[in-house]
């Protein structure tokens, strides 16, 4: 179903096209350089605790932010108001019956509370869960009912510049290693995550799922799918991967779900609206979860979402099997990266899913892990553009025991490319401010914590920096541009 985004031109240039016409905008403010310094102050050089007032592009997440289409507008008109047996529900659960082949569906207010429910239900002190690698809510999640992550990736997948088309995959040999360590009785799932976020939305392959699956039957252990960003992965498994260039989306959907025991989204990424979702075929599973739902998220019908928002969930999932709304951001992210590379810009390659990932280590060899360079690439790039990135490094760790720093696998800058939301001239103008700041790079300092809390402490941390290069930055940004913003 549908077109990918990605058309031939006869220029023969190689970029990507809007299938989407705009039907309503919402205006941006673009501030002057000295109002974007004096934005990044007072927001404790944290993205996240800026206001979209000050913020031109919002590349902060895709969480939330896809634009939905006019047909989950429409639908939310027809939701069915009904706190047990709305018939709203039913159409969710007939979407995600027909869209990830699970019959049962549980729904719950996010994707964090679809982990929430899992981890606290299956997860033992003493446990031990490998994945392809972990989320930052999902490690918070398992460990606090006792658990611990082991992440068994591929050598190639921290590398920043790779050609291996699918870094998401787990390393056969080190889970098969793991399993013999820990026994399998400690493991008591294993967990895939489609277009692994924090490596820089990676897909896992078809081959992949299927060797770990297997391994799951060996052993006798379940095999969990989290499943946030699905379409990313289904449409590079068409993209990369001999033998599925003819399957649909939507087949390549059934069939990666088809091999998991469980499988979990965040709708504010795969379905473009609020909400989450736990759905599987096991009548044991999901009797294990149910009442954890009704405690923490509300009634079976409902999950602590709105109707509306299970309407336009329903509507959003389908819309998932549609090759033309699943193509337009990773070919989006394929142009910017392709863009910053050409210059030399260190950018993880090949383009996956979410959004661009800048190598800040890479960036700014000169600003020790110690000072956060990808919080300062971050704050540097906001004061040179106003726009709105996130840090995926060492603020978005946690300290260990001792109170020491870890320092991340990798420092990186997210441009999130939420779906249908940017223009091209828009990516355009993020890449060139990028470029002119790669250039300057020289000038960009490293942060400290002003204040740091205990948990997830990249959303609230305030942070300032270890000199004055902010003002120093602005100064070459006024006498490059002059008075243009
Ligand atoms: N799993 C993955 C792979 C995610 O990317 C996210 C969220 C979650 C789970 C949690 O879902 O936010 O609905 O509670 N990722 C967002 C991001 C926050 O910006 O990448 P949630």
């Amino acid at each position: 179903m549908g077109q990918s985004s990605v058309i031939k031109f006869y220029s023969g240039e190689q970029i990507p096209l809007e299938l989407h016409k705009v039907r309503v905008v919402q205006k941006l403010n673009l501030k002057p350089v000295d109002e974007r310094l004096q934005a990044t102050e007072a927001s404790g050089f944290n993205s996240f605790l800026m206001s979209t007032r000050d913020v031109f592009l919002d590349m902060l997440t895709d969480s939330g932010t896809n634009a939905m289409s006019d047909q989950q507008i429409s639908s939310m008109l027809v939701a069915d108001d009904a706190y047990a047996g709305s018939q709203s529900f039913d159409r969710a659960k007939q979407a995600v019956a027909d869209v990830f082949g699970k019959k049962m569906f549980l729904p719950v207010h996010q994707g964090r509370a679809a982990e929430h429910v899992i981890f606290q239900a299956l997860v033992k002190p003493g446990d031990v869960v490998p994945m392809n690698y972990h989320f930052t809510t999902t490690k918070a999640h398992i460990e606090i009912p006792g658990g611990a992550i082991d992440e068994i990736y591929t050598d190639e997948a921290l590398k920043i510049k790779s050609t291996f088309p699918f870094k998401g995959n787990i390393d056969i040999g080190k889970l098969k290693a793991l399993i013999a360590k820990h026994g399998a009785d400690k493991i008591p799932f294993i967990r895939m995550e489609a277009s692994t976020n924090l490596i820089g939305g990676q897909p896992f392959s078809v081959e992949n799922l299927r060797q770990v699956r297997a391994i799951c039957n060996e052993h006798k252990i379940m095999l969990l799918l989290d499943a946030s960003l699905i379409g990313e992965n289904a449409y590079f498994v068409k993209q990369r991967e001999p033998g599925w260039q003819d399957k649909s989306i939507g087949e390549i959907l059934l069939t990666l779900c088809d091999m998991a025991d469980l499988v979990y989204f965040s709708s504010r990424k795969v379905s473009s609206t609020r909400g989450g979702g736990i759905c599987t075929n096991s009548v044991e599973l999901f009797d294990k979860l149910k009442d954890l739902v009704i405690l923490y998220e509300g009634f079976l019908t409902y999950g602590g979402m709105s109707v509306r928002e299970i309407e336009a969930m329903a509507v959003g999932l389908r819309e998932t099997q549609d090759e033309t709304c699943i193509s337009q951001s990773p070919s989006f992210i394929k142009y910017l990266v392709e863009t910053l590379d050409a210059k030399g810009v260190p950018v993880i390659t090949p383009p996956g899913g979410l959004g661009c990932h800048v190598d800040a280590g890479g960036f700014l060899p000169h600003v020790p892990q110690s000072e956060y360079p990808a919080g300062a690439l971050v704050a540097a790039y906001y004061i040179a553009s106003g726009v709105r990135t996130m840090e995926r490094g060492t603020i978005s760790s946690v300290r260990d025991a001792n109170g020491n720093d870890v320092l991340a696998d990798v420092e990186l800058m997210r441009l999130a490319m939420p779906r249908r939301v940017f223009t091209l001239s828009q990516v355009k103008y993020a890449a060139d401010r990028l470029i002119w700041l790669y250039e300057n790079r020289n000038l960009i300092g490293g942060l400290k914590f002003e204040f740091e809390p205990a948990v997830l402490r990249f959303f609230l941390g305030r942070l300032r920096p270890t000199s004055d290069w902010p003002t120093k930055l602005v100064a070459k940004f006024k006498a490059d541009f002059g008075d243009s913003l």
